[in-house]
């Protein structure tokens, strides 16, 4: 089972304090020379296409945001390598235009976008999300998109529809990662409508005010904060409005580690390792994780009533 336990986590591969003050600073004082400008684009952004009229959101959080090399250089994207930089070395070769998405199941408006009419579908937001992963590491990440539910009110649900899969690309011309059989392939996740439908849930199309880099999930990706990072499909291809609660690509691999929730919770660990506390990327320290991610106020009434133990 691929996912690496936290003491895997090799301390090279977290920035250095020193440089992470000397960043900040830095970026600081750009901030005092760019205030007024255009939202979401920090300084030390990457030198991608930046997107255009995004707007501001009540739902970012205040915190520092973690470094754009950062976002970009520490990922997990098990088609392009299991190692955390192996997908900004190797997801150049992902072909992100022509791109459709298929909108499909128990839906009275079954349709496929192009890429480029989905970026259109609704006004841009910059999200800035708190991310945890289950391994034990953390990030801020000033995602660019649009809610989840503009694409689902479109849809229409039908009455059958309780479920909602998310079908990421297969195309092993293109993801060498998808030639070892590491995990059942495509990468599928899902949500039950009503999360999908909460306002917090999006479909990401860039980050620090660009067009998101292949590595992070180009061309569009979910972003669910609350839960474990690994929810977050990238590379999307299929949306699939289902009556039953789809089987997930990490409950195939390992269903007592992995249940169909993933609610970022510090009271339930996982079965190798503690869930309590976090390593933020960029800080020595860590800090306790919080429940729902810290996004209780907002998400924990779609689960009033339920055992949070029995269902992870
Ligand atoms: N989506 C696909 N298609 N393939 C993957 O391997 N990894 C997941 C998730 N989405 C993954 C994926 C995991 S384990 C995490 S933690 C997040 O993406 C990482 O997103 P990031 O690299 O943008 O931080």
């Amino acid at each position: 089972m691929p996912i690496l336990h936290p003491n895997d986590i090799v301390s090279s591969e977290i920035t250095p304090p020193e440089i992470y003050r000397e960043r900040r600073r830095f970026m600081q004082g750009m901030g005092a020379l760019a205030a007024g400008a255009i939202l979401g684009v920090a300084p030390e952004a990457g030198a991608g296409v930046k997107l255009a009229g995004v707007r501001a959101s009540a739902y970012s959080i205040d915190e520092d945001k973690t470094p754009y090399k950062d976002v970009t250089t520490y990922n997990n994207f098990y088609e392009f390598g299991t190692g955390k930089g192996d997908p900004s070395e190797n997801a150049g070769s992902l072909k992100t235009r022509p791109w459709t998405v298929a909108v499909e199941g128990e839906v009275a408006n079954p349709k496929t976008y192009d890429i480029d009419a989905l970026l259109k579908l609704a006004p841009l937001e910059e999200r800035v999300y708190r991310m945890r992963c289950v391994e034990g590491w953390s990030m801020v990440i000033p995602w660019v998109g649009f809610p989840l539910k503009e694409l689902i009110r479109r849809a229409a649900p039908t009455g059958n529809a309780r479920y909602v899969e998310f079908v990421t690309l297969n195309d092993p011309e293109q993801m060498p990662g998808l030639r070892r059989r590491i995990l059942s392939w495509p990468y599928l996740e899902g949500l039950r409508l009503d999360e999908a439908m909460h306002p917090l849930a999006i479909l990401a199309v860039g980050l620090y005010g660009e067009v998101l880099p292949n590595q992070n999930g180009a061309p569009i990706r979910l972003v669910v904060p609350w839960k474990y990072g690994f929810k977050s499909a990238k590379s999307i291809v299929r949306i699939r409005f289902v009556e039953k609660p789809p089987l997930t690509t990490w409950m195939a691999a390992a269903p007592r580690e992995y249940g169909f929730y993933s609610n970022v919770n510090p009271e339930v660990d996982h079965p190798r390792w503690s869930q309590a506390r976090e390593r933020r990327i960029g800080e020595l320290s860590k800090r306790d994780t919080l429940m729902f991610n810290g996004y209780g106020a907002q998400v924990a009434q779609l689960y009033r009533g339920m055992d949070l133990q029995k269902f992870f």
